[in-house]
């Protein structure tokens, strides 16, 4: 994939959705709440996570 600064949504082979170039990134909770995240981070798209909605590895049990 080519490299670029803006922001990117990818979503694996495994499920998980990568975003990375996140910084100007709004992530918000179902009540649109914002929720605090990093620069880079992935989304649960499993259901399995114990870290929702982020992509704790438990896709891989
Ligand atoms: S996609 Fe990784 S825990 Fe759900």
């Amino acid at each position: 994939m080519e490299q670029t600064n803006q922001p990117t949504i990818q979503v694996t082979a495994s499920g998980k959705v990568v975003v990375t170039n996140a910084k100007d990134v709004v992530l918000l909770d179902g009540e649109g709440n914002p929720i605090a995240k990093r620069n880079r981070f992935a989304l649960c798209n499993c259901g399995k996570t114990q870290d929702g909605p982020f992509c704790d590895g438990a896709h891989k049990e």
